[in-house]
């Protein structure tokens, strides 16, 4: 059976991990421009300085895409291109690179999928306090409500924010993202703040927008290790913790009470008031699935007490990540049986493996076949089972700068030499191809 007419079949990037050039034309520096130049901070003190080239190389790249047969392409738009301070006047040349962009996509029948925020707020900003300044949300609807304007007669889907779980728990609950807070005070607060910023950015668009806005979450299943109660509570505290702090207040209005508990003396008590307003501001779902977590009860894990336990016996990435492909089926019947079956996309999945030699002139990633593979059936699977899915984006589209890992982790499915610019497809771009061009019937053939 193939997958139903329509379904969207794209590929997936970001600004900071692609484009380069980041001060070009007048754009301002991001936290992650600052963050990356910080010694340390980057594993081999990489940055996004160059990264792809695609600020330049773009219109190459389109035409790559087309080759590739994707129909769709979800890139995401760098604030300070477009509003270098992060509030004022935009500059035209950094709206007129998006606006190019996606006169190039059209021209190849390729659909663009705008992300607002993929996690590189401009240093202006950060510089005023960043999410915790009371203005934020403000912020984001003139910048969001700036882009509508210029794209949202060609750009049928926007994502608000790309995975807010990440820049609050790595930005500044660990400190392994820009901007490398670590702090148990700021994360409830800026948790807070994105979804605010999500909504006022949605009611702008409610008022000028005529097509679907949503954001896109990263979600996991949380297995206990074993039986044993205190197991099961952890894996519950941990299921909160990652997959519902975003989503019930998004779709029921109210925070997971385990947060309380998690955050303890640094939970800031919200009311219902203060979550008015957020339900009804999904018109779909972007739903990022990389792998699960087995996790057992430990006192010393901070602050969620739950530790995840390597699944020895289970095949990894090289990002260490267990590969679990039911998982993708299984979240996405939790989020039909929890949340009402909304419209979903999957804006993300892939996985990062080690270059291996090439063989007849091709890069053999057998391991990201197989991992796309199994990744389409179980996604198909959540089809048959009445999940309103309505896209697939690989992560990614090229080798890129992955954040604190540098270029260190290759999840493209067109190899990048970094030396020389020179893009190469790999197996599994052939074999993604071949599944579109089937429209996904038997990805189990698809090569
Ligand atoms: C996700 C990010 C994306 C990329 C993948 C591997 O968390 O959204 O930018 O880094 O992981």
């Amino acid at each position: 059976m193939p997958f139903p007419e329509g379904f969207l079949w794209g590929a997936a990037t970001s600004a900071y991990q692609v484009e380069g050039s980041p001060l070009a034309d007048g754009a301002g520096a991001s936290i992650w421009h600052d963050f990356a130049h910080t010694p340390g901070r980057v594993a081999n003190g990489d940055t996004g300085d160059v990264a792809c080239d695609h600020y330049r190389r773009y219109a190459d790249d389109v035409v790559l895409m087309a080759r590739l047969g994707l129909s769709a392409y979800r890139f995401s738009i760098a604030w300070g291109r477009v509003l270098p301070e992060g509030t004022g006047k935009p500059n035209p040349k950094g709206l007129d690179f998006y606006r190019r962009l996606v006169d190039a996509l059209l021209a190849q029948g390729i659909e663009p999928m705008a992300t607002l925020y993929h996690w590189d707020l401009p240093a202006a900003l950060q510089a005023r306090g960043g999410w915790l300044n009371p203005d934020s949300a403000g912020w984001f609807a003139d910048y969001a409500r700036t882009m509508f304007d210029a794209l949202d007669d060609r750009v049928p889907h926007w994502l608000t924010l790309n995975e807010p779980w990440v820049v609050t728990v790595a930005g500044h609950l660990q400190g392994e993202h820009a901007p490398g807070h670590r702090s148990l005070y700021e994360t409830p607060r800026v948790a807070h703040a994105l979804l605010r910023a999500h909504a006022a950015a949605v009611s702008a668009y409610r008022t000028v927008g005529r097509h679907r806005i949503g954001l896109a979450v990263n979600l996991e299943p949380q297995h206990p290790a074993s039986g044993d109660a205190k197991d099961l509570a952890a894996a519950a505290r941990r299921h909160a913790f990652i997959n519902r702090w975003y989503l019930d207040p998004l779709f029921h209005g109210a925070y997971p009470p385990e947060l309380e508990d998690i955050f303890g003396a640094d939970w800031p008590g919200y009311t219902a008031a203060d979550l008015a307003g957020l339900p009804g501001t999904v018109d779909f779902l972007g739903v990022n699935y990389y792998s699960r977590g087995v996790v057992r009860d430990d006192p010393a894990d901070w602050p969620v007490r739950a530790a995840r336990v390597r699944q020895d016996d289970r095949p990894h990435t090289a990002m260490d990540w267990e590969i679990y492909p039911a998982g993708l089926a299984e979240i996405l019947l939790w989020i039909k049986g929890r949340y009402g079956n909304p419209p979903v996309f999957i804006t993300e999945n892939g996985a990062a493996f080690d270059d291996l030699p090439p063989e007849n002139g091709e890069l053999q990633d057998a391991q990201r076949v197989d991992y796309l593979r199994r990744h389409l059936l179980a996604a198909r699977h959540a089809l048959d089972q009445g999940v309103d899915l309505r896209g697939y984006f690989a992560w990614s589209l090229f080798d890129n700068f992955e954040w604190a890992y540098g270029y260190t982790k290759r999840f493209g499915l067109v190899h990048v030499d970094f030396a020389t610019q020179r893009r190469t497809p790999k197996q599994s771009a052939r074999f993604y191809r071949g599944v579109i061009h089937a429209r996904g019937d038997n990805p189990d053939s698809g090569e």
